[in-house]
């Protein structure tokens, strides 16, 4: 194994050591080391059911390790707030609220983080001003997708993680998903994103981990 997690918080967005994960009787994680710099962009890749939505979740603290450590950002992922202020995870689907408007929704987001954002601007910027006040239950698939990448735009958190960034997604969505992305690294903030798009995604990170019968690998 690994030397221990002592490295200094800046350095590493993300650190795992010997990281267990079992989920009932799947066994998502077996042992895993991995160290994600900050500031890196990568990208996660596996077959359906690999665990890769699981390894997200987890780094998001919404689930627990079995056995092992883990830190973002040199938070411990049992320490869920401090976790919580540090990272930002767009969902596949959902994760926005039906019966608020598009325009709301982005609102509350920003003010659930205490932060301030034009959410007229990020409305625009992926297609959706003559959206602005519709509930998002009315908003087919990729209009939600693109709400929500105006919202990962807009909180622009240290470690931004996106599970399926091209799913149902237009052309042009795709290339406006791209461009979001982008964005993050160029701010110097870190991106793990999920995808079944290998040549997209490496569009936008350097490199990319195959996640597969619960080990990780740096693909070539
Ligand atoms: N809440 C849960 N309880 C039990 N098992 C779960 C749970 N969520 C997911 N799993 C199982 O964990 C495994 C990994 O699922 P996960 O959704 O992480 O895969 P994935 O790599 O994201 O797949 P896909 O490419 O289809 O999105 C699957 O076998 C799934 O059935
Ligand atoms: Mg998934």
């Amino acid at each position: 194994m690994d030397a221990p997690l002592s490295t200094p918080a800046a350095e590493y967005a993300v650190q795992l050591r010997g990281a267990w994960l079992r989920l009932g009787r799947e066994v998502i994680l077996r042992g895993v080391d991995l160290d994600i710099a900050a500031g890196e962009g990568v990208t996660l890749l596996g077959e359906n059911g690999a665990g890769k939505t699981t390894l997200l979740r987890l780094l998001a603290s919404s689930l627990r390790l079995t056995r092992g450590e883990g830190r973002v950002h040199g938070y411990d992922l049992r320490d869920s707030r401090s976790v919580r202020d540090h990272v930002h995870l767009m969902p596949v689907e959902g994760g926005t609220y039906p019966d608020l408007t598009a325009a709301e929704n982005l609102d509350f987001a920003l003010q659930m983080h205490r932060l301030s954002g034009d959410t007229g601007a990020a409305l625009r910027r992926v297609g959706l001003e003559k959206a602005a006040e519709r509930r998002v239950r009315f908003l087919s698939a990729g209009m939600r997708k693109r709400l929500n990448l105006a919202r990962l735009s807009l909180l622009a958190r240290p470690l931004t993680l996106v599970d399926e960034p091209f799913a149902n997604l237009d052309a042009a969505g795709r290339h406006l998903a791209l461009e979001v992305l982008a964005e993050v690294t160029g701010r110097g903030q870190t991106l793990l994103l999920a995808a079944h798009e290998p040549d997209l995604a490496a569009q936008v990170t350097g490199r990319a981990l195959h996640l597969s019968a619960g080990s990780l690998t740096d693909s070539p």
